[in-house]
């Protein structure tokens, strides 16, 4: 019963062999006397005819079989009549003429349909997942998965750099998330840190001399879930030594347009689109901005700030802005449709949305009244709005401004199918503060994080306003998503201790939980920098799919639970009593 053919690889060329397949089968149907049974395997589906009259025996079996059964099937490859010929198949050209024919193993029918496509609730994907993933296309994306993997691992090594392993159970490395922690037994009151990612360990293995690593890396972070984040999920994790940024974004250009050609056949220019970290605040709203479409924002503060109307110029007065956004034709929306968008910003903090129609013969806005024939003529003209077009604005404070109109220009583009389809858009960003103030906790934060080193002449003028010094950081945009992101790394002790106390960290703190990194630094640590790739991200692009879950082959929930194994769950008491962990008691009510 050895296999001498996959199902999807048979073509005319084999037609008059003798085959042995093995397979799941797909579909069956039965026209009395002739069975037909559609064989499946990882390369496709081949159909299978069992005949009565040449093949009692077989036909027999056939008549059994169902949906999902495991079956070995030996028989003649037959070229099919030419009205039964099926264009949509592979190997529609072709049938196999059941000699033999062996159920391996019965299956339950499964919870929903094996096939492309399905339209099933995603839990219950999700809690069978093993038939989910025998789908075409969740097994197409796991392919993509493994060849991209593969050819990032192929230009890595031809460019000299050594895929090197870091720990999984570890000291806690701040990435801004929080850890998961994994109590010792051996040592009590004491606990491992999953890596957020290996940013020290990679850091280390440049003071060791490693030059160029790489490592496919998983990385654990304990927070809230969006589409695009998962508990646990993969980088490709890189660091050089003896580099400066501009070297970096060369090689990774390099190695971002070597893996869509080899995947996909795309050609990609190097020397990606690039724009400052403030530019694309100011632009797009974001700093994660699709470059897929136009609709810039426009900041229009100037230009209303001394109209009537009051919503405006009470925003302006507490420091905050107007910006607007045209959205072109968008003349003949409905007030239905105005109303929604006008909800969709609330959800981002706007408190409204005003907006103007530019007419044959001037603006149409109930808000037109607030304004001089010249100021609305001066708004038209900065923001390039042309007759039909709808003009939107939101005054608010900076952030509330770019976050709603950021989100609405998605959403309109998306409404008004601006977004090219099978288009990648690839954007570095940089010059990203190297601060950001929380305002909850009252102190600054690593903007990416606190191994990233500053320009220094930024850190010398801005001691006193650290919120204008910028970071040598870079991220890599790709369709609106964060794929990767990196930086230039603070190779001297002098500036790291530095940066600590900019972060509030103090020297004790600072040594206590990165001592092992500081007193590297100390040995002739050499300049370095690296970047890290959001591997789930680019192969859900590259691959076309929703969500990061559809490429990642047993993914959790929002809620961080594995519904196939039901993870996270209870253990016994005997495990958290080794571990010196006190289960905690139930309440009565509980
Ligand atoms: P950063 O935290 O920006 O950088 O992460 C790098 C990339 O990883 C992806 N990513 C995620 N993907 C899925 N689920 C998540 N929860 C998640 N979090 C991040 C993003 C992101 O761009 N050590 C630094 C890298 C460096 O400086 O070299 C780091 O981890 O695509
Ligand atoms: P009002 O004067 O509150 O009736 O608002 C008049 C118009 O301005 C309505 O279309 C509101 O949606 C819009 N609006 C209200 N607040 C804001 C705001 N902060 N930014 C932009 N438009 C707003």
């Amino acid at each position: 019963m050895q296999r001498s053919h996959y199902c999807g690889k048979i073509t005319t060329n084999d037609i008059g062999k003798k085959v042995s397949l093995m397979g799941w089968a797909d579909n069956r149907r039965d026209h009395g006397k002739l069975i037909f049974i559609d064989l499946r395997d990882l390369t496709g589906l081949v159909q299978v005819v069992c005949d009565f009259e040449r093949n009692k025996e077989a036909l027999e079996i056939a008549d059994s079989v169902r949906g999902e059964y495991v079956l070995s099937i030996t028989g003649k490859v037959q070229a099919r009549s030419e009205e039964t010929v099926n264009p949509d198949l592979h190997t529609g050209e072709i049938e196999i003429e059941c000699e033999t024919i062996e159920v391996l193993n019965p299956s339950k029918t499964p919870p929903f349909l094996i096939e492309e496509d399905i339209e099933t609730d995603e839990n219950l994907r999700l809690k069978y997942r093993y038939l989910d993933l025998r789908r075409p296309d969740m097994q197409k994306n796991l392919e993509l998965r493994h060849k991209v993997i593969k050819s990032m691992r192929d230009f890595l090594d031809g460019e000299n750099f050594l895929e090197i392993e870091t720990p999984i159970l570890t000291k806690s490395t701040p990435e801004g998330a929080r850890d998961f922690l994994v109590p010792s037994r051996l040592q009590e009151n004491k606990f491992y840190a999953l890596p957020q990612s290996p940013q020290l360990f990679k850091q280390l293995l440049m003071v060791s001399g490693f030059d160029r690593y790489f490592q496919i890396a998983r990385c654990f972070r304990d927070e809230d879930l969006r589409a695009d984040r998962q508990p646990e999920f993969t980088q490709l994790d890189m660091e050089l030594s003896f580099i400066e940024e501009e070297e970096l974004i060369n090689l990774v250009e390099r190695m971002i347009v070597y893996v869509f050609e080899k995947n996909l056949d795309i050609k990609m220019e190097t020397s990606f689109n690039r724009l400052s970290y403030s530019d694309a605040i100011s632009k797009y709203g974001s700093d994660a901005p699709d470059l897929r479409f136009g609709m810039e924002l426009v900041d229009v503060s100037e230009i209303v700030k001394d109209s009537e109307f009051k919503v405006f110029k009470s925003a302006l007065e507490k420091q905050g802005m107007v910006k607007g956004i045209v959205v072109p034709g968008g003349g003949d929306f409905s007030r239905k449709e105005l109303d929604d968008l006008t909800e969709y910003v609330k959800e981002f903090g706007a408190k409204g949305l005003a907006w103007m129609i530019l007419e044959e013969n001037g603006v149409k806005s109930p808000i037109a009244k607030f304004f001089t024939e010249e100021q609305l003529n001066q708004l038209t003209e900065e923001m390039n709005a042309k007759t039909g077009d709808l003009l939107l604005f939101v005054a608010d404070n900076t952030s509330v401004v770019n976050e709603s109109l950021s989100n609405l220009r998605q959403t309109l583009a998306r409404k008004l199918d601006l977004i090219p389809e099978n288009k990648f858009e690839l954007c570095w960003i940089v010059k990203f503060p190297l601060l950001e103030y929380d305002p909850e906790e009252k102190r600054y934060k690593a903007a990416h994080h606190p191994f990233t080193s500053p320009y220094e002449n930024d850190l010398e003028n801005y001691e006193d306003e650290p919120e204008k010094i910028r970071a040598k950081a870079y991220d890599l945009v790709l369709n609106g998503v964060e794929i990767g992101g990196g930086s230039i790394r603070n190779h001297r002790k002098d500036v790291q201790e530095k940066m600590f106390e900019i972060l509030g960290i103090n020297k004790e703190e600072a040594r206590e939980k990165f001592g092992f990194l500081l007193e590297a630094l100390e040995y002739g640590a050499p300049p370095h920098g690296g970047i890290a790739f959001g591997l789930d991200r680019l192969i859900m692009l590259m691959a076309g799919a929703g969500s990061i879950r559809e490429v990642i082959p047993f993914p959790k929930t929002a809620n961080a639970s594995c519904l196939m194994t039901g993870a996270p769950s209870e253990v016994e008491i005997k495990q958290l009593k080794e571990l010196n962990i006190s289960p905690k008691t139930k309440s009565k009510k509980e």
